[in-house]
């Protein structure tokens, strides 16, 4: 750590003076970071300046995203023209820092467009809540007095739920699972959820907590439970495991159509495929990069949607997991010389409130895509995790993965480098058929400066 500066918000030790950290202005923590961690003070303050936004409105809502913000953090914004899906062509946002991802989807979305283009069915759009908690007494007790309170415990709720079942969703069902044969006096009320448009989170966890208040207080008022123990509620919050929220997105072609050139049959293709998606279905290590590629593409809609995609990926990872292995989440049938290939994963979204609502550019993503329904953008999301796998598994079967990697690879080596239009011109020749690094791109600027 270098030495603290004294700022006038540290005391004599330089330690912050009364209030916490989270209490000063921004300003005043941009100068605590710059003085008391390992960045170089100047440039550290005058980087973070430079990336504020320039209507202070904006910057403070975006400010007001999170805690302690210093600043923006940029990612690239970019689109997929052209993706036809369900017989409708979107212009579809993703927001990601890795290249070739979006011009993957692109060229697999072209070429879909021209077979057909992408189908999808939503399967089921059931959300989950769970009600922890112990219970020391006869199995059967609890149960019946869950049974006769359950209606109780739905009327204690309504006023919270009303809302939703106006808009044709609501608390589904609740049941108190005993999982006493897991865990010592551990049992769960299990309720499901329909949100409608909204991912759903914060309506879950209100009624759940709603419930937990209820239940334990009922218990509690029973002479009988309380003198078993009563409940201890342990905790109340939604699953992001949502395999009853889930989507398919499917495409279909002779299988002639898919040879592109001379190299290889449009059978050798399919079986090829195919065989790399059965590798990714019987090895983890295989079937978790090839469900890396598909989240390139679903996150990026995630995030340039406002949605959460640390709850997409854990649901994704984990129903890719549900038989006790880790699998791929794509398959391809080849059936009467016709190429069958799809997704199927869970997919919660929501198309309103949170931070699709706030951000201004989640709202633009989702004019971008005609106001979606959370259905849609569920068809359209597992749609672009299709076409990013599809792009994937065909540059690995065929060309290999790195020679459309590395031509982005050389372009960002290039910025890093502040290579001028002519140098980078001249560096796309050289590379063609030449070993990319950091170290030849560099070396090769260093000569063609000595000469310029
Ligand atoms: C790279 O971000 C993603 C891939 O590795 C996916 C895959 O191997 O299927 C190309």
């Amino acid at each position: 750590m270098k030495e603290k500066h004294n700022v006038e918000y540290f005391d004599t030790q330089n330690n912050i003076n009364e209030t916490s950290f989270s209490s000063l202005s921004k300003i005043q923590k941009i100068d605590y970071v710059a003085c008391n961690s390992l960045v170089r003070e100047e440039s550290f303050k005058k980087k973070v300046r430079a990336f504020w936004h320039n209507d202070n409105k904006i910057q403070d809502v975006f400010d007001q995203f999170s805690e302690n913000t210093l600043t923006n953090y940029y990612l690239p914004y970019g689109v997929v023209p052209d993706i036809l899906i369900d017989g409708k062509s979107y212009c579809v946002p993703m927001v990601t820092e890795e290249s070739s991802v979006v011009a993957a989807a692109a060229k697999s979305a072209k070429f879909w467009r021209q077979r057909g283009g992408i189908n999808t069915q939503v399967l089921s759009t059931t959300k989950v809540g769970q009600v922890h908690f112990h219970w020391q007494g006869s199995s059967s007790i609890i149960q019946n007095f869950f049974d006769q309170s359950k209606q109780t415990l739905f009327q204690a709720f309504e006023p919270v739920n009303a809302n939703m079942k106006n808009r044709g969703g609501g608390v589904k069902d609740i049941v108190l699972l005993d999982k006493t044969s897991e865990m010592d006096f551990y049992y769960q009320l299990f309720v499901t959820f329909e949100t409608c448009d909204a991912m759903g989170a914060n309506f879950i966890n209100s009624i759940l907590e709603n419930l937990a208040r209820n239940f334990s207080l009922l218990v509690a008022q029973n002479q009988a439970l309380s003198d078993a123990g009563g409940v201890e509620i342990i905790m109340s919050i939604v699953s992001n495991y949502n395999p009853e929220c889930m989507v398919r997105a499917f495409v279909e072609c002779d299988v002639d159509e898919l040879r592109e050139n001379d190299n290889y049959s449009g059978m050798e293709f399919a079986r090829k495929f195919q065989t790399a998606l059965n590798i990714a279905k019987i090895d983890t290590y295989r079937a978790v990069t090839n469900n890396k590629g598909i989240f390139n593409g679903v996150d990026a809609l995630a995030l340039a949607t406002g949605n959460d995609f640390r709850a997409i990926e854990a649901a994704g990872h984990a129903y890719a997991a549900r038989d006790g292995k880790y699998k791929g989440l794509t398959k391809v049938e080849i059936l009467n010389n016709r190429f069958y290939f799809q997704i199927e994963m869970p997919l919660a979204l929501g198309t309103i409130g949170g931070l699709t609502l706030l951000h201004p550019m989640a709202k633009e993503s989702l004019e971008m895509l005609g106001r979606p329904s959370a259905r849609q953008l569920m068809g359209i999301m597992a749609s672009v995790g299709l076409m990013q796998n599809f792009a994937a598994v065909k540059s690995l079967v065929t060309t290999g993965i790195q020679k459309g990697h590395m031509k982005m690879h050389l372009m960002n080596i290039l910025i890093t480098l502040e290579a001028s239009e002519y140098e980078k011109d001249l560096a796309k020749i050289q590379f063609l058929n030449e070993v990319i690094s950091y170290s030849a791109v560099r070396n090769f600027l260093q000569t063609l400066r000595q000469y310029h």
